[in-house]
């Protein structure tokens, strides 16, 4: 494996530290993760450790760069209405970064290992940077804008499936029960017949870095928000895969409803989704 630790004050090279040290906290918080919360529904939960581990990554920020703005999960009222707000207030920011400190709390909470750190730098609105760390597996998933996509230092590319009834998909289960879960499992319920297999990790940050790693070959959730997806979205992009609405607009900051997959089973997708009425809009 490559050192992921860079020296330097580079953006990459300090999203990247910011990711590792908060990983390797959280990590060593599983089991203790001090009072557990709900924001939403008693299905959408936050610790202390997603707190935090966000105010971890904030003064690591913050002093490199203390002139940047930032949009954090935790720093947000709960609530689709208040997150679209925050997006709107900051987005015409000239830098903005964009954190989602524990991207699979629910997985976290129960000591599952499939959560991560997710830290994306958009310049003017469009992503330039996405760091994506996985502490499970000690992976740190690397783009910047135009130069590809690594992990721990090796090019990364999506995979080589050209229909879908061949394709691994990865699909969620929103923490919202009554608008967005319903979307989803219209969704779930039309492509499972239709791909190989789908499978539900439960953090939408890793399941974009696994499209781009070509371990998945497509990722389609409704009712995200710019954290879950901004720093996965350039992995994917600088892969070689498509990302998406699920109407098929190419992705900027406020897409909410994402499809991300290898390029070639994305239109047959997005086929799926329109005719089961999953497209969330
Ligand atoms: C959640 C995860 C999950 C997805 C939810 C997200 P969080 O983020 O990405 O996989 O299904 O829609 O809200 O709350 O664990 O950061
Ligand atoms: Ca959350
Ligand atoms: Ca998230
Ligand atoms: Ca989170």
């Amino acid at each position: 494996k490559v050192p992921y630790v860079l020296t330097g004050k580079s953006y990459t090279a300090v999203a990247i530290n910011a990711a590792a040290k908060a990983g390797e906290w959280i990590k060593s918080r599983v089991g203790t993760h001090g009072q557990l919360s709900t924001k939403t529904s008693a299905q959408d939960l936050v610790t202390e450790i997603d707190k935090g581990a966000e105010q971890m990554i904030r003064r690591l920020i913050l002093t490199h760069f203390p002139d940047h703005a930032i949009l954090g999960e935790e720093s947000v009222e709960p609530g689709e209405e208040a997150s679209i707000r925050a997006l709107a207030e900051t987005e015409g920011e000239e830098y903005l970064w964009i954190i989602d400190p524990i991207d699979g709390t629910t997985n976290f909470v129960h000591g599952f290992p499939f959560y991560s750190v997710s830290i994306a730098l958009a310049h003017k609105g469009e992503v330039i940077i996405g760091v994506i760390y996985d502490p499970s597996r000690d992976e740190m998933f690397v783009a910047e804008k135009g130069k590809g996509a690594y992990v721990h230092g090796a090019r990364m590319g999506v995979s080589g499936e050209e229909r879908l009834a061949q394709g691994l998909i990865a699909v969620g289960f929103p923490a919202d029960p009554v608008v967005k879960l319903p979307i989803n499992l219209r969704g779930i319920g039309a492509l499972a017949p239709r791909v190989r297999s789908l499978r539900a990790g439960g953090s939408a940050a890793l399941h974009l870095a696994h499209v781009a790693a070509g371990r998945l070959s497509g990722y389609w959730e409704a009712g995200l928000n710019a954290w879950d997806i901004a720093a996965g979205a350039l992995l994917v992009a600088e892969s070689g895969g498509k990302v998406s609405d699920t109407l098929g607009h190419a992705y900027h900051l406020g897409v909410r409803n994402i499809v991300a997959t290898n390029g070639d089973l994305h239109a047959e997708l997005l086929t799926v989704l329109k005719e089961a009425d999953a497209t969330g809009v």
